[in-house]
């Protein structure tokens, strides 16, 4: 049954929100959004560019911009970005009108996915695994807060897919 909901995956850099979210949109049948594909798409840059040439503050407009945008509508299948729900306005707002899923991994293995990440603006930086400790303590309670159920996010983008299926069976979606 199709409700008025999104679901939203949200979770730290690397967890696999795409790739689980764009599996998940195929297999219900639904459409997929990416906030960051969203927001490139309509700036004609990459997320990277917008950091470089307008700086984070304008990034998380935009973002905040793209939430209230794709609440408006229904049964979407919608992958946020790492700091997405840090805004709180964001999060509220995608948690009335969505269930939100917490897509769980420890940061060793986060910082393995991400070793060799060139694209993300937050972790071009010489101590990028303090800087990543530090940014996952914090949202950590947040992404937590902001979810309707967890799942983890340690094994494949199928078994984490089919984790979701299961839980969103006590939900209407
Ligand atoms: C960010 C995460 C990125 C992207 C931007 C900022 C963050 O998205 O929105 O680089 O603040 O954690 P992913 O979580 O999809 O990598």
């Amino acid at each position: 049954m199709k409700t008025g909901k999104n679901l939203i995956l949200c979770g730290f850099m690397g967890c696999g929100k795409s790739t689980v979210g764009a599996l998940l949109a195929e297999k219900l049948g639904r459409r997929f959004v990416d906030t960051d594909s969203y927001i490139e798409e309509k700036e004609g840059r990459f997320i990277s560019d917008i950091f470089r040439e307008d700086g984070e503050s304008s990034f998380r407009a935009m973002e905040k911009e793209a939430c209230r945008r794709l609440a408006m509508e229904k049964g979407l299948i919608i992958s946020v970005g790492g700091g997405t729900l840090a805004d709180e306005q964001n999060a509220t707002l995608l948690s009335k009108t969505g269930i939100i899923v917490f897509l769980e991994a420890p940061l060793s293995l986060l910082a393995e996915r991400l070793s060799s990440d060139k694209a993300r603006p937050l972790l071009q930086r010489e101590d990028r695994l303090e800087a990543m400790k530090a940014l996952y303590l914090a949202r950590l309670p947040l992404y937590r807060g902001a979810a309707a159920f967890c799942v983890d996010a340690s094994p494949s983008p199928e078994e984490v897919c089919r984790e979701i299926e299961e839980k969103l069976a006590d939900f209407s979606f």
